[in-house]
């Protein structure tokens, strides 16, 4: 689902700063370089979420702060999109700057485009956490709902066939071990 159509569904209206900011990193995410982090993780994650909507009480559609939510969508792996891993230490750098590289990155297009504090905040500390680094312990409920979204994904068939696809139709030796290792340790239940 594109992120205009979920804001009509469900009458969102978002401030046009953000609504800027939210259109920028799908356009980052256009260009992916990761097949399991492009604009189409984005899309299902907003589908997923207009399920979620769809169930939920008027009371707690008001209580969602949507600035944040969708901010957070939008730009938690535009950093991550910019590399495809080729080897183990590419492997473990993007793993372990996932949450940062990502937080830093929408920090410094939301100070270009002059966001407010509270909501550059909130969304900085989402996405720095939902790498292997966990620095916050209390959650909101934006982040809650951001975690169950993205955990969804990670065992879409669409994105696992297409990342195997990736390792597959490479002729290097490496890149196929590293596949190998890739889905051994990181995507070894339930397939
Ligand atoms: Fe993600």
């Amino acid at each position: 689902m594109q992120l205009e159509e979920l804001l009509q569904q469900n009458k969102i209206t978002l401030p046009e700063d953000i609504r800027l900011l939210c259109f920028q990193a799908i356009d980052f995410m256009s260009k992916a370089k990761d097949p399991i982090h492009d604009r189409k993780h984005i899309f299902r994650m907003l589908s997923d979420l207009q399920a979620l909507l769809k169930n939920s009480s008027e009371i707690t559609m008001k209580k969602i702060n949507f600035p944040v939510l969708l901010l957070t969508i939008c730009w938690h792996d535009v950093w991550r999109s910019g590399f495809f891993p080729t080897n183990l230490i590419s492997l473990f750098f993007t793993l372990l700057w996932d949450g940062i590289g990502g937080a830093f990155k929408f920090l410094y297009f939301a100070n270009k485009e002059n966001l407010n504090n509270s909501t550059k905040n909130s969304v900085f500390r989402i996405i720095s956490d939902h790498g292997v680094f966990r620095l916050f312990v209390k959650e909101s409920l934006e982040q809650k709902i951001f975690f169950d979204l993205d955990f969804l994904e990670e065992y879409n068939l669409i994105r696992i066939v297409n990342l195997k696809a990736r390792f597959l139709n490479n002729k290097s030796r490496s890149l196929l071990r590293l596949g190998k290792f890739y889905f051994e340790h990181f995507l070894k239940k339930p397939y």
